[in-house]
């Protein structure tokens, strides 16, 4: 059975730092068969690979965009190297136009991009069994810092998801019984927010939808990152930022 572990945003190289082998050690002794899941702002696909043309059909390249071209191939190589299997989830700093033209397939019960053979974004309302245990995904959050980024370059309205989303997260959960073993997030529930003092005060629609299943969903615990904290908040929600957490 593989292992999984769970950590916070790494928003492309600049907070990579804790999957280094020093910080994360366990790695020498971990295979494919093995996750580590990040919960949002994974921030790699950004500008594209340099085969952009095959592996995003349809994706038009904003021009300010167009020298960067090829420069997630660094970090996706570095990621494919890993002995484990890079799970994420998409948070507010993504280009979501970009990841949205990558081929949709059915992985482990959910809907995913598969980015590179072992680097998978697990979409958003999904269920998935990985390593026997079941997983409810919602990535997406609001931009605390939307007044500093440009559309489409820096900041994709795609941050928050839409109507259908939503609804295809509702009938996966009705296709599970409302049961699963771990919930992972980028943003959380408005109620999780009332208990945290952080620089991310706001509440929309996207977090009252994660309030909204409180009470109906079972799950053992809830993780999520965008705060950039590390802190258990109550018995069954953690904030995750630099700590690797093993399930
Ligand atoms: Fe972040």
């Amino acid at each position: 059975m593989g292992r999984i572990f769970i950590t916070g945003d790494t928003h492309g190289e600049n907070d990579i730092g804790k999957l280094n082998t020093r910080l994360f050690p366990i790695q020498k002794q971990l295979t494919k068969d093995d996750y580590v899941i990040i919960v949002g702002d994974f921030g790699v696909c950004w500008y594209g690979g340099s085969n952009i043309e095959q592996t995003n059909p349809g994706y038009e390249i904003p021009p300010r965009h167009r020298s960067y071209v090829g420069k997630d191939d660094y970090l996706l190589d570095w990621y494919e190297r890993k002995n484990f299997t890079t799970l994420f989830i998409d948070g507010n700093h993504e280009n979501h136009k970009l990841l949205n033209t990558f081929a949709v397939e059915r992985w482990h019960g959910g809907l995913v991009h598969r980015i590179r053979p072992s680097v998978i974004h697990l979409m958003r309302g999904q269920v998935y069994e990985i390593a026997g245990s079941t997983f409810f995904t919602m990535g997406g959050a609001s931009s605390v810092d939307r007044m500093h980024r440009l559309e489409d370059v820096s900041w994709w309205s795609a941050e928050l998801p839409s109507n259908e989303e939503y609804e295809q997260a509702l009938d996966n959960l009705d296709q599970c019984g409302w049961k699963v073993d771990y919930v992972l997030t980028h943003c959380c529930g408005s109620n999780v927010l009332c208990q945290m003092r952080t620089h991310h005060p706001q509440s929309d629609k996207l977090t009252q939808f994660l309030m909204s299943l409180e009470g109906r969903l079972e799950y053992k615990m809830w993780y999520f990152g965008h705060h950039h904290i590390d802190r258990q908040v109550d018995r069954n929600h953690r904030a995750l930022y630099e700590d690797v957490v093993e399930l």
